[in-house]
């Protein structure tokens, strides 16, 4: 008596199909399970006896077989609860096995027969997709994480019980279409942080939308109080809306995390992620035993903002280099390797020294030029180099406190941002990559080319300010970016002037 049914699993961000057989024979009762399982899968013996007896059906003593393929790889969790059940109780004969082959099971058993959720449903259900499958019987509780997934139909189940039903062919479930992207993306976006609260600050304000329209990273370095923090966090609401594919790009990230909050099929708004600078290099870029996403991973087509930068310890930072570079991040394990995305905007924010009023017209700074090296040497150059954004942000003037002008709304600039954007996907349809400041170096070649007066301009740029290469080409994406925003095809000399303008941040 032997049963075949499929289950799922996930590694990195990718899903993939797992079999599972399950063999009944005479002799000695026992439950083994094979296949380099880890021990929450050998627990499922026990959870599979107890939910089985607690449904109403019979477990009888058996010598029971459960062997897991493809057997090289290690099969964590406890997804196979419902699985394995299932396929004790089909070789038994108490489940008839017709839709057996067409569907795969996920789910972990309580001992009173429910169903709970499992995390990374959403990449699991991709690949049972792509796999060919038509039933995904799934826990009832992530039902939502896979609506967005078409092309199979989701079963949800509370319990075994319901799951045995379907095989029996006595219960399908009544699924309405809850799929709505674009209906609750207006109410995502409703704000409660607003540019307009802040006084002044227009150049900032300037080098946030163009940071946004692009996707580039920006640093804000200026005295205490002058209104970093404050504008930073306001960077949500301008940045453009996500197209379907970013949005099951983040989602697929937040489901292997099990992050998604209950409920929450798709993640429509770009993530804002904001770790204290007591975060390890492990929290920030990702790890552990099972590899779970870091913090640069679920910013992945938003925003990492770093606030007091040179707070956080220069070993953590250095981590930063190499995905702010590649777009993704590759953890190795003994086993194996994995990558997970990483394509995020770093946005961040620091003091010019340790008292702040280095530069500042009216206060001392009381700092020594030792404590003022060390205090800038926090952040290496190859780290700087990587803003394509670096801007002053002054102490406000007295006259800015009390004017009555109220400056320009979140929703203003993001009618702009968006445009920008819109452009910018139109340019790369069918590329892997959605805005400027992800541009492969061969595109920046084709969309951005200079005239020779703009040429001149940037070649001096290099010599006065000694510009690296990587600058050289960021400087080329921004002033796309800003030419993107002022509609233009072409990259004008106001727009490379702009650009390179963003670079020249005092060095003291
Ligand atoms: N431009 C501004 N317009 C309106 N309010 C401001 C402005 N700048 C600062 N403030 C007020 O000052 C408070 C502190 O600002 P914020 O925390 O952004 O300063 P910061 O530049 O991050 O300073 P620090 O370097 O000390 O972190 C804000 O909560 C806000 O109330
Ligand atoms: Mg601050």
């Amino acid at each position: 008596m032997l049963a075949k049914v499929e289950s799922l699993a996930f590694a990195g961000i990718d899903g993939y199909l797992v079999q599972i057989e399950v063999d009944l024979g005479g002799g000695i009762p026992s439950f083994e399970i094979v296949g380099l399982p880890d021990l929450a899968v050998r627990e499922a013996r026990d959870r599979v006896r107890a939910a089985i007896k607690n449904s109403g059906l019979e477990f009888y003593f058996h010598r029971i077989t459960v062997n897991l393929a493809p057997a090289n790889i290690k099969k964590e969790g406890s997804g196979f609860d419902l699985p394995i059940a299932l396929g004790v109780l089909a070789a038994k004969g108490d489940v008839r096995d017709e839709k057996i082959g067409d569907s795969v099971f996920i789910g972990e058993l309580a001992l009173d027969g429910s169903v709970r959720p499992v995390a990374g449903m959403l990449v699991m259900a991709l690949a049972a997709r792509d796999a060919g499958k038509k039933y995904l019987v799934l826990p009832a509780a992530n039902l939502n994480e896979v609506l967005v997934v078409t092309g199979i139909e989701p079963i949800p189940v509370e319990n075994l019980h319901q799951a045995c039903e379907f095989l029996n062919g006595n219960w399908v479930p009544q699924l309405f279409d809850a799929n709505s992207f674009g209906g609750q993306v207006a109410a995502a976006l409703e704000l409660d942080e607003d540019l307009a609260d802040v006084r002044g600050q227009e150049q900032a304000k300037r080098a946030l939308e163009v940071a946004a329209a692009g996707g580039h990273n920006i640093m804000m370095a200026g005295p205490p109080g002058s209104g970093k923090t404050m504008l930073a966090r306001r960077l949500p609401g301008i940045l453009p809306t996500l197209c379907l594919e970013e949005a099951i790009e983040i989602t697929k990230i937040y489901s292997v995390g099990g992050l998604l909050a209950p409920g929450n099929s798709l993640i429509q708004k770009r993530p804002f992620r904001a770790p204290h600078h007591t975060t390890s290099a492990a929290g920030l870029i990702g790890g552990g035993r099972i590899p779970r996403p870091g913090e640069v991973s679920l910013a992945h087509h938003g925003v990492l903002f770093l606030d007091e930068l040179p707070e956080f310890p220069r070993e953590v930072l250095e981590v930063l280099r190499q995905p702010l570079e590649d777009g993704k991040v590759t953890i190795a394990r003994a086993a194996s390797t994995l990558s997970f995305p990483a394509h995020f905007m770093l946005a961040a924010s620091m003091n010019p020294c340790p008292c702040g009023f280095l530069n500042d017209p009216y206060k001392a700074c009381s700092c020594s030029p030792v404590q003022i090296q060390r205090y800038q040497s926090r952040i290496s150059g190859p780290l700087m180099d990587r803003f394509d954004i670096q801007i002053e942000v002054p102490r406000l003037q007295e006259y800015e406190y009390d004017s009555v002008q109220r400056g320009e709304s979140s929703y203003e600039i993001r009618q702009r941002v968006e445009k920008a954007r819109l452009r910018q996907r139109a340019r790369f349809a069918g590329k892997s990559y959605y805005c400027n400041a992800q541009m492969s170096s061969k595109d920046i070649k084709k969309y951005c080319e200079l005239d020779p007066a703009g040429r001149d301009l940037l070649r001096q740029a290099v010599q006065r300010f000694s510009l690296s290469a990587r600058a050289y080409y960021r400087i080329l994406k921004v002033a796309r970016t800003i030419a993107d925003l002022d509609e233009s095809a072409t990259i004008e000399i106001p727009h490379l002037a702009e650009a390179i303008q963003y670079r020249s941040l005092k060095e003291n």
